[in-house]
């Protein structure tokens, strides 16, 4: 059986559905803090910052694998850094405990987060110093460092990816610093209009989710002894500018995009704009099949398909 922590997020809405078509309905068991509305599936509702109650699901569902992808994100971290640190590692920290007691494989992903200002920001590498500036960036350093090691004292089998900020039309995401290019489209499709609160030559490393959905099950299925790296791989498809991303949806659509900067151009700016990931494409032969002109036309389809 396979369970998924956080399975109502943006990934989750989507990882579920692969991993059900992979695997059938009856394997997967999707979990959240949240009430899951109208899933379709097996559904438990679990807060993994509770042990007792994290440890007694996974003995009564006789879970064997776990998509660990409940956290709290960029911004919402920066607003609450209790809550941030006490769900990406405390949290982490109850998966990992649980996955050695039940010897289960484990996905636990991290984010372009971990590296700080003092990093190349252009094709970062794989292997720098990671001095994140921010709450989340520092609890998912330490994530990677516990996933480590587990794998290296414990033999857990844990794996995970460096995710660039994610795009999708399924879910509409809140508490990330990405978000702005997620919200974009839906703005843009039911609007016409959109507010930008990072400045207009703000340029992140982004993936579309089908892309980074393929990518999390290539990673776990490719053989262990393939491996160099395990939590922590970095990733790449895309990289543009808010500005780009706007002109690119204009291209298609009657769009505005305006732009007023808050908070959160404080933590983008501290993240790298593109992104070396050689390891993945060696190592398990990773290769990103969407570019911003192939998602902007996938974007748009779906999201006007769903609002007409
Ligand atoms: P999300 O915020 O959309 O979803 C996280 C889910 O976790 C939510 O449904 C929330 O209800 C749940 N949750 C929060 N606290 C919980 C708790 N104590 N117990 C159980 N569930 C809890 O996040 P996401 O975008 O789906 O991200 C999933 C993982 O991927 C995270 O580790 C995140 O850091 C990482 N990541 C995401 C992106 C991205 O762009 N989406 C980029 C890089 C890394
Ligand atoms: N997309 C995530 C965020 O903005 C990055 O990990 O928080």
């Amino acid at each position: 059986m396979i369970l998924v922590t956080g399975a109502l997020g943006q990934i989750g809405t989507e990882l579920v559905l692969a991993l059900q078509e992979k695997y059938g309905k009856d394997k997967i068991i999707a979990s959240d803090l949240k009430e899951p509305g109208n899933y379709n599936g097996e559904f438990v509702k679990c807060d993994v910052t509770d042990l007792n109650s994290y440890d007694k699901i996974n003995d009564e569902n006789g879970i064997k694998i776990v998509y660990h992808l409940a956290a709290i994100l960029s911004a919402t971290g920066e607003k609450n850094p209790e809550l941030c640190r006490k769900v990406n590692v405390n949290g982490l920290e109850n998966v990992l405990k649980v996955a050695k007691k039940c010897n289960q494989r484990l996905f636990c992903p991290s984010s372009i987060a971990v590296f700080g200002p003092d990093v190349p920001r252009e094709n970062t590498p794989q292997n720098v110093e990671l001095n994140p500036e921010t709450v989340y960036g520092i609890t998912k350093v330490k994530g990677e460092e516990l996933c480590d090691l587990y794998f290296n004292e414990h033999n857990i089998d844990v794996r995970g990816i460096r995710y660039p900020g994610l795009i999708s039309w399924k879910h509409r995401p809140t508490g990330g610093t990405t978000d702005y290019a997620v919200e974009m489209y839906f703005d843009a499709i039911e609007n016409g209009k959109y507010e930008c609160f990072v400045s207009e030559d703000t340029r992140l490393p982004m993936m579309f989710m089908d892309d980074a959905i393929r990518a999390t099950l290539e990673l776990m299925d490719a053989p262990l002894d393939s491996l160099n790296y395990h939590s922590n791989y970095n990733l790449s498809s895309m990289s543009f500018s808010a500005k780009e991303l706007a002109d690119e949806i204009s291209s298609h659509i009657d769009f505005e995009c305006t732009y007023q900067p808050d908070y959160r151009q404080d933590i983008a700016n501290t993240w790298p704009i593109s992104i070396n990931d050689e390891d993945a494409r060696n190592d398990w032969k990773w290769e990103p099949k969407f570019d911003i002109s192939k998602m902007t036309e996938e974007m748009i389809t779906n999201l006007r398909r769903l609002n007409e």
